[in-house]
């Protein structure tokens, strides 16, 4: 598929380049994935449909290095790989989407993610895990990026995208390397510099900088942080949130995407909120601040329920956006 006409492409992304809403901003997580599937085209449209601002890509490669739509490096948690094709696990059990081709991924149908260790879903009041067959798809990242062009024009509404790198290190120790294939792809449907609805993430410290750096990313840039006592490959978590940490990432990026407990918490059952004082260290250095995620059923621990914590990231830590599987919901408590 080909992006939409110079003309069209320009015509399309005006309005958001112009003026963003007001408020913060609602990037829908893998797409509407509260209500189908991650990541399939079927999530992001109804997460276009639901309003969202934004409509978030992971990106993994194929064996024949084509950029797709995915949250692991894996296809057993979101497929039925397994079944289609037995024997082509690694060693360690799990089927690798850079061990298959475009055309083997296109095999494979998406089904709503389940816990591998007891093939119950994951969030179990979600799209149900037994529906089959679901008739939904891995997308290449061309695909989608072409439907989210494509329901701009027909909606009149422009979403923009949230592209994350995934796992760049361990990309790259496989000899292979995401951020190379995946920006000619962004400059191609017209993402590639600041003025378009576009923030390009990543977990990796030093893939952060070398897109900005070796690779020449021109685009709004994010670091995503994760967790206390998170695994970064290779990237201090701790380091970053320092005020040397900020610096570093001010000097590079636009913003940071910090895990949801590293901007409120709740420390016991029943106590209030207690805001860090992260989205203040960075909002003084000029970043943004959009952290993950909103999820109504699965909520940080000891936070009693969605309305408590949209109103600790939005009305207490003024955060600039956020990443929800339930973009409708996000959306109107931004409304009220
Ligand atoms: O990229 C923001 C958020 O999606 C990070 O968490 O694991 O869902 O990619 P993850
Ligand atoms: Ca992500």
């Amino acid at each position: 598929m080909r992006p939409l006409p110079q003309l069209a492409l320009l015509l399309t992304l005006a309005p958001l380049a112009l003026a963003q809403p007001a408020r913060p901003l609602v990037v829908a997580h893998r797409g509407a994935s509260g209500y189908l599937p991650e990541h399939t085209l079927a999530a992001k449209a109804y997460g276009h449909a639901l309003g969202a601002d934004f409509l978030e890509q992971d990106i993994v490669l194929t064996k024949d290095d084509v950029p797709v739509v995915l949250h692991d490096l894996y296809l057993d948690a979101v497929t039925d790989v397994a079944r289609r094709f037995p024997g082509r696990a690694r060693p360690d059990g799990r089927y690798y989407a850079l061990d298959f081709t475009l055309a083997e991924i296109r095999q494979l149908e998406v089904r709503e993610r389940v816990n591998l260790k007891n093939g119950e879903a994951q969030y179990p009041a979600r799209y149900p895990a037994a529906v089959a067959p679901t008739g939904l798809r891995i997308p290449t990242l061309e695909e989608e990026l072409t439907l989210i062009q494509a329901l701009n024009r027909s909606s009149g509404r422009v979403a923009g995208i949230y592209p994350e790198i995934k796992a760049p290190r361990w990309h790259r120790d496989q000899g292979r390397d995401p951020s190379r294939v995946v920006l000619p792809v962004l400059a191609r449907f017209g993402y590639a510099d600041k003025t378009a609805p576009c923030f390009l993430q990543c977990f990796e410290w030093e893939e952060v900088r070398r897109l900005r750096g070796e690779l020449g990313w021109k685009g709004r840039l994010v670091q995503l942080i994760g967790g206390a006592g998170q695994d970064g490959a290779g990237t201090d978590y701790g380091w970053l949130v320092s005020e040397a940490g900020l610096q570093a990432v001010a000097a590079v990026a636009d913003g940071i995407g910090p895990a949801i407990g590293r901007v409120v918490t709740w420390p016991a059952a029943g106590s209030p909120a207690q805001v860090t004082d992260l989205v203040a260290r960075a909002r003084a250095l000029g970043l943004a601040v959009h952290p993950y995620t909103i999820r109504r059923d699965d909520l940080p621990r000891h936070c009693p329920d969605l309305p408590a914590l949209q109103a600790a990231l939005f009305g207490a830590a003024r955060v600039d956006g956020a990443f929800t599987d339930f973009p409708d919901l996000t959306l109107a408590y931004l409304r009220r």
